[in-house]
């Protein structure tokens, strides 16, 4: 089998100037729509659980040990990362959990805001969604900035759940959202 990240680079379209001029846009949704390359992502992002995670990510299909996947629940960001986060949790035999944005999340919730290019924007977390010690891994499909995954972060913490991994399809290296991160460890399956 080709390396994940040939892979996943090979599918995924760039698009100039979107959605605004200088932006080269990393379109994915050939990768998520491809059968081999979606089951290997998911594999690839549920491996930080395992005990080599950067090997694991990187060499191919994840082991699914037959006992603790390291995560006791997935946190997806929306809307992309829903996708992903579902059918991690649903591989590892655990739940998952969803990081809206504003004023879709129906009761008691917390919020977190986070910079966009012109303005903010904001996250939300329903408040029982996260219990205090679990172990949270929180999945998306970008890493770009880093504003919309710290902002997962920060509303995980809040509730007292511990970040055990986050990992993410592509990394927008220049975009630096890793160095925001820090000290949290992204893994991702592509790094360009
Ligand atoms: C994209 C992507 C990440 C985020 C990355 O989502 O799916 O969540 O942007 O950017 P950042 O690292 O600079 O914060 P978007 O907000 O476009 O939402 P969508 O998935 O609903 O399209
Ligand atoms: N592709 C997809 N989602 C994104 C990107 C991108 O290039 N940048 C920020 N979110």
């Amino acid at each position: 089998d080709e390396p994940l990240d040939e892979l996943i680079a090979g599918l995924t379209v760039d698009i100039p100037d979107h959605p605004e001029p200088g932006v080269v846009f990393r379109d994915l949704t050939p990768v998520f729509a491809d059968g081999r390359a979606f089951r290997r992502m998911i594999d690839g992002l549920a491996a930080p659980g395992a005990s080599d995670p950067r090997a694991a990510a990187l060499a191919g299909p994840a082991p699914h040990p037959p006992g603790d996947p390291g995560f006791d629940v997935v946190v997806g960001v929306e809307a992309r990362g829903f996708l992903l986060a579902a059918a991690v949790a649903l591989d590892a035999g655990v739940g998952v959990v969803l990081v809206r944005k504003a004023g879709k999340l129906p009761r008691e919730r917390v919020s977190a805001d986070y910079a966009l290019e012109y303005g903010t924007a904001t996250l939300e977390l329903h408040t029982d969604a996260i219990r205090p010690g679990q172990r949270v891994l929180i999945v998306d499909d970008v890493l770009a900035t880093g504003g919309t995954l710290g902002a997962a972060i920060a509303l995980v913490e809040q509730l007292g759940g511990v970040v055990a991994a986050v990992s993410v399809v592509v990394e927008l290296a220049a975009l630096a959202g890793r160095q925001r991160l820090a000290p949290h460890t992204v893994h991702a399956l592509w790094t360009t």
